[in-house]
C-alpha cells in the first residue's frame, strides 16, 4: 500500500515504462472532441502554422548531407528541431509537417528516454517516403536531463518542443532557462501543458505536487508566473477544451477504467496500490468535477501552448513570486 503522509501521492507510474504507455494510449482513446479539427489536425493546423508564421522565412535550397546536419544553422536552410519526451511522435510530426511547409529540410533530434516510443516513432516515419525525404531524425533514447548533461550545449536550435513532458524529471524551473539557452536568436521553446481551468487539474492539485519527482504537477499559470517573474515574454495559445469520457472508471471490473485511473492519478495500480482513505477521496473528487450526458461521465481537459521566444536577453533565473 503507497503511503502518502503529506497527502500526496508519490506518483509510481512513470517508473514502468511500458505500462505507462498502455495507460496514456487508453487515455488518448477516451479523449472526444468537439471541434472542427482532431486533436492531431489541431497541431498541425493551428500549433504548427502558428510556429511556422511567426519564424522568418530562411528556408533557402540546402540537401541534407550527414553528420554535419547538425552543426549547421537555419541560415543554411536547414530548420533544426528538438523534441523533448516526443512518446511515438504523432503530435510532433504535425508541428514538423506544418514547419515543412515553409522550410524544406529539418534536422530533428528526439529526446525520449522508451524505447517503446521511440520504436513506434520509427515505424510512423518509415511509413512516410516524403517525411523521411525531408527530416533526418536523430534518436536519442534518453532523459532530457541524461542528454543535457552529454550533450553539447553550443549545438542550436530554432525551435524546441516539448507536448504533455515538462512534468517528468527534473524541475521547470531548471530545464526551462536551460532550453531556452538551446535556442537560436529567434527561435521558439514552445511547451504543452494542462491550465488550471481543467476539471482535471482540480483533482490533480490535490494529490500532486511541483516538488515531488515522477510527475511535477504544473500548469499553464504556474509556468506563466516563473516566465513574468523572469522577465520572459510569451504568448499563449489555448487548445480548444475537450472532454475525457471517465465513465469506466466507475466500473470496479473495468480493465480499461483501472488504466485510465491510474494515468488520471500516475499512480501505478491505484485501485489496489493507493491507500483507501486517499482513494475514496480522489473518487469522490472525480465524480464532482465530472459532469454528465446521457450515459456518460465526462471531465472536461483545458490544455495550453507557450510560446515563448528567444530575444537578446538571457534568462537570468528567479523562482515565481
Ligand atoms: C504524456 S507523454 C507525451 C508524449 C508525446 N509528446 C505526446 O504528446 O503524445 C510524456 C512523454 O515524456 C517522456 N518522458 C518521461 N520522462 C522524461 C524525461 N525526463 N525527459 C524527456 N522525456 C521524458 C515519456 O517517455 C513520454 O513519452
Amino acid at each position: 500500500m503507497e503511503s502518502c503522509d503529506s497527502g500526496k501521492f508519490h506518483p509510481t507510474l512513470p517508473l514502468d515504462a511500458k505500462y505507462y504507455q498502455q495507460c496514456y494510449q487508453t487515455f488518448s482513446r477516451f479523449m472526444e472532441f468537439d471541434m472542427p479539427y482532431t486533436y492531431e489536425t489541431w497541431y498541425r493546423q493551428v500549433l504548427g502554422a502558428a510556429i511556422r508564421d511567426k519564424l522568418r522565412g530562411r528556408g533557402t535550397e540546402h540537401r541534407l548531407t550527414g553528420q554535419d546536419d547538425t552543426k549547421r544553422s537555419a541560415e543554411d536552410g536547414l530548420l533544426r528541431h528538438m523534441g523533448v519526451g516526443s512518446g511515438s511522435g504523432e503530435l510532433e510530426i504535425q508541428i514538423l509537417q506544418a514547419l515543412l511547409e515553409k522550410f524544406k529540410f529539418v534536422y530533428n533530434r528526439v529526446i525520449e528516454p522508451s524505447a517503446h516510443q521511440i520504436n513506434l516513432y520509427e515505424r510512423l516515419v518509415r511509413g512516410d517516403n516524403a517525411l523521411s525525404a525531408a527530416v533526418r531524425f536523430d534518436w536519442q533514447q534518453q532523459t532530457l536531463e541524461a542528454h543535457l548533461a552529454h550533450s553539447d550545449r553550443r549545438d542550436k536550435f530554432d525551435v524546441v518542443t516539448s507536448v504533455h513532458s515538462i512534468y517528468y524529471g527534473g524541475r521547470m524551473e531548471e530545464k526551462v532557462p536551460v532550453l531556452y539557452d538551446l535556442l537560436t536568436e529567434d527561435g521558439f521553446l514552445v511547451i504543452v501543458l494542462l491550465s488550471d481551468t481543467d476539471s482535471l487539474s482540480q483533482i490533480q492539485s490535490e494529490f500532486l505536487s511541483p516538488d515531488i519527482a515522477g510527475y511535477r504537477y504544473y500548469t499553464k499559470q504556474t509556468l506563466q508566473s516563473f516566465l513574468i517573474a523572469n522577465n520572459i515574454q510569451h504568448d499563449t495559445l489555448d487548445i480548444p477544451r475537450f472532454a475525457i469520457d471517465i465513465t469506466t472508471c466507475f466500473d470496479d471490473s473495468s480493465e480499461e477504467g483501472a488504466q485510465l485511473l491510474d494515468f488520471l492519478s500516475h499512480m501505478k495500480h491505484f485501485r489496489t496500490a493507493v491507500h483507501s482513505k486517499q482513494r475514496e477521496k480522489f473518487m469522490r473528487l472525480l465524480r464532482q468535477n465530472a459532469h454528465t450526458i446521457g450515459n456518460k461521465v465526462l471531465l472536461t481537459h483545458d490544455t495550453s501552448v507557450v510560446l515563448i521566444q528567444r530575444t537578446d536577453k538571457n534568462f537570468t533565473k528567479r523562482d515565481s513570486p
